[in-house]
Order: C-alpha cells, then structure tokens, then sequence
C-alpha cells in the first residue's frame, strides 16, 4: 500500500493513510500507470480531449476497476464501512454517492411494508417524504413545536410522541429529524424510550450533524441517543465530496438483510470512488483528530456569535438558549427581524462580497461553518455580514415563525396514493380547499409546505405567495411563480 498521509489543514499533524482503506486506495491508483478498459469512459485520459473537461474530471476514480477491482477482491468498501461503524457504534454502514436523500429513502424502504402506518416529523425534508411515496408508507405527522422568540423550530415534544403512540400503537417506526436545518434538538433520549416500549424502531436524519458525538461541547449522536438508525450527510459539516452520505443503523430492531436490501434498491451501480474514499478519509480525520479540529471550530462560531450579537436588533440564539444539549453549538443562525434588515437583500451583499452563505430568507441568514474555516474565513464572513446587515437595517419586524416551520393543511390522501392519482394544473387561487398533488417547499431548507395528499388551504397559499414575493425560491413545484397548482382530479 501507497506510504501517504492525511495532512490537516493549518495544523502540522498529520495521520497514517492506512486507516483510511478507501482513500489509500484512491492514492495508489492514481500513482499506478494503468491502461483501463473499464468505465468510467473518461478513463482519466479527458484532459488529452478537452484540458478544461479534463480538469472537472480530474480526481475521479471509480469504485470498480479503481478503488478495488470489479470483483472486490481487495474489499476496501467493506473495510471502510466496517470503520466508520465501529466509530458511530452501528453493527450496520453503508456510504452512498446519492447524499442523505438516497439514504432517506433507504430506511423508508427498510421500515415496513405499503400500507403501514409510521410516525413522522412534519418537519422531514422532502427526501423522506419521497422515501414514503416509494416505499408506499402513511405517514401520521407530528408536527415540530417552535420557540415564539426566536421563531426556531423546537423538534417534537415528548408528549406529543407519547399521543401519537398511544393513538396510533400500531405504527412501524418513528421518523425525525435532529437537529433541525437552525439548529434544535428534541429531547431524544425521551423520544427514543417512548418508541422503544412501543416496540417502534427510531430513525433519526442526522443530515446536518455528522459532527455530533465527537466532542463534549456537542450533543451525542442519534445512536447514541438509542435511536436505532442515522443518516448523515458527510458532505454537510465534514471535509467530504458533495453527495457523500453514511447511513448507519443497529440490528436490535431492524433487519440487517432487509437495510441492505433497501439500500441498494436506489444507489448507483457505478458509485464513484472518489466520492466514496472522501467519506473514508473524512471519518479518519474525524477519528484521528475529531475534538482538537471540533474545539477549533467551535470557538470561531462562538467568537462569530458574540460580535454578530452586537448588532443592533439582531438575534444569534446560541446553545446557552436552549436545554442541555438542544442546540448545535456549530450553528450559525441569524435572526434578523429586530434590525429591520431584509435577509434577501443581506445575501445578494454576501455573494457581492464573496462569502455566499447557505440559506437566507427575509428573517434568516444561515452560514455554514465547518472544519475546514479559519480565523480568516470567518472574520470575513463575520464583517460583511456585520456591514450589510447595518447598511440594510431599519424599523423592526415582529419575529415570525417561517411557514415550513408553522401551519399545516389537513392530509386527505397518502402521500403515495396523491403521487399516483390523476391531476390537474389549477390557477393559484382555485386550488385553494382541493388536494395539493406535488411538493412545494421554500428552498432552502427543502422542507415541504404542500404535499401530495394535503388539502391546499388560503393560509398557506398566502404565505407561500408571500415567501416568494420576499425572494425566496420556491422548489419542486412545477410552477415556481405560484400562478398555478397541480391538485388531484376530483378532490
Ligand atoms: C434534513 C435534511 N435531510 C436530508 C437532506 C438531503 O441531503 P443530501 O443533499 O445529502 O441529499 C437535506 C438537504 O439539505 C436536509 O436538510
């Protein structure tokens, strides 16, 4: 095996590539003077055809033929997964080249059969959703409490799990998301018991704290926390490729032959090896070097924090706000009613400045900070962000709850049945008390407003309306603009 090292940016550690069997892997063969007849058609050979393709395609190695052979011999993949579920503490892992919603919709497909109820966070990302649509799942939806100061979603309370479980005691599994896209925790180890003695499994969508467990500041871990599966997006808040996810589960409760089965019904047969030895390589950093790099971060958020809470009118709930590990001390939220900024406009200074952050809407501006930030790259976010929000500031606003967060229309049909029902395209405004027939979520964070299966009602049309007159975009609908609706034939 190649003699490489994991070098960690700005720091003169550096750590053995032979704990990272994926990434060693990638290292040798780009180091081997190969003659492949295999795919990728590019063969790493692009750059003789077209220097600029050969640029986007450098560094792409694939799984067969590359990081193994097409029989995996070597059983790099296996080792690696085997690696990170020994870190994660899951007897079952799986890395998928189609990010968290791939991984989604595998446990959704793991849960149960079509036709079985589950219990489900209404605040799920859409990927879940769509998990429910192929997996032919009901869901009965818990719907997230939120913080009237700060206009946050607070996760499920307890006894609302604990009324859906009595009513509903024949429900597979339970369906949350944790933390929230701004940061909120449930008390999970509450919800995980209450499940547990109803005999449901718990799967938890970690998509935005694949950092959680690896240091004392940060909440533990979904399966730490007893739930009994995990997704993550690798790519979120660690060093990974875009689209690299790891979904990781316990066996107590679920059926391993059965996840794996579920798993490989939507991922790719050709996952790319890069993709795959950047997940690899990732979870060693995180092994080798987790606390010292988390403790670094952690302290430009918090140091971030305090000079945006300086601002005028501008609120930065931080994990001091919440109960004991309820927050993500890594996250960055910016509630900016009290300055009367404009979060829309507060972005467009962000891109012009060079700092584009991960969300804005008019109330919210949320920058993601990771691993890979320094002292540098925050400050510059921390001083443009400071000077537009000044720029833009102006008579407060009420702080509001946003629409994804808030009210819900009445769900007349499953999700799957609404997918597969004949519709209609409807102007706007005569869609209002018919069934919604597709997604329509404010993007970010992707969390759906309308459903298939959900009545459209005049509130939540108007908020929606309203969302996209602030310049929000609105995703997955066929028509962005809201002029018109697909709704149900009939309904
Ligand atoms: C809560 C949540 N789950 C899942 C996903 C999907 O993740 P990916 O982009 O890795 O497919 C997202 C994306 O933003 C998300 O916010």
């Amino acid at each position: 095996m190649a003699r490489h090292t994991v070098r960690v940016v700005g720091d003169e550690r550096v750590g053995p590539v032979e704990d990272a069997p994926l990434l060693a892997a990638w290292a040798a063969f780009r180091d081997r003077s190969v003659a492949p007849f295999t795919i990728p058609g590019h063969k790493g050979r692009a750059g003789s055809l077209w220097p600029l393709l050969g640029s986007v395609l450098d560094g792409d190695v694939p799984l067969y033929g590359g990081l193994d052979t097409v029989k995996q011999v070597a059983g790099t993949l296996a080792d690696a997964e085997a690696r990170a579920g020994e870190l994660w503490g899951a007897g079952w892992c799986r890395f998928s080249v189609g990010g968290s919603t791939h991984a989604n919709q595998a446990l959704a497909l793991a849960a149960g059969s079509p036709g079985d109820k589950v219990l489900v966070t209404r605040a799920a990302h859409r990927s879940t959703l769509l998990g429910l649509v192929l997996a032919g799942l009901v869901p009965v939806w818990l719907p997230p409490e939120v913080d009237a100061g700060s206009g946050l979603p607070l996760g499920i309370a307890a006894d609302t799990l604990r009324s859906a479980v009595r009513e509903h005691p024949d429900a597979r599994a339970v369906f949350l998301v944790e933390p929230s896209y701004l940061g909120t925790v449930s008390d999970l180890p509450a919800l995980v018991g209450t499940a547990h003695d109803a005999g449901m499994p718990v799967l938890v969508d970690q998509a935005w704290a694949a950092h959680f467990g690896f240091h004392l500041a940060l909440p533990r871990h979904a399966l730490a926390m007893g739930a009994d599966a995990l997704v993550t997006s690798a790519h979120k808040t660690l060093p990974a490729y875009s689209q690299a996810s790891l979904v990781l589960a316990r066996t107590e409760r679920l059926d391993r032959h059965r996840l794996e089965r579920a798993f490989e019904a939507g991922h790719t047969t050709s996952p790319a090896g890069s993709i795959l030895a950047s997940i690899d390589g990732a979870r060693a950093l995180l092994a080798a070097h987790g606390t010292d790099l988390l403790d670094r971060t952690l302290a430009l958020v918090d140091g971030a924090r305090r000079r945006l809470r300086e601002l005028p009118g501008v609120l930065v709930p931080g994990p001091e706000d919440f109960g004991p590990g309820r927050f993500d001390p890594l996250k960055l939220v910016v509630v900016l009613p009290g300055s009367g900024a404009d979060g829309i406009d507060v972005e467009r200074e962000l891109i012009a400045g060079g700092v584009p952050v991960e969300m804005a809407d008019r109330d919210t501006v949320v920058p993601i900070v990771t691993l890979a930030d320094d002292t540098e790259s925050v400050s510059r976010l921390v001083d443009v962000l400071g000077t537009a929000i000044l720029a833009g500031s102006g008579p407060a606003r009420p702080i509001r709850t946003a629409v994804q967060w808030a009210g819900r229309a009445g769900a007349a049909m499953a999700p799957r049945e609404a997918f597969f029902a004949r519709h209609e395209t409807v102007p706007a405004a005569d869609a209002v008390g018919r069934v919604c027939a597709e997604v329509v979520a404010p993007y970010p964070p992707g969390v759906p407003v309308l459903i298939p299966g959900e009545v459209v009602t005049a509130e939540l049309l108007e908020a929606l309306v309203e969302a996209r007159d602030a310049g929000t975009r609105i995703a997955y609908a066929a028509d962005p603009a809201l002029e018109t609706l697909q709704v149900i034939v009939g309904s």
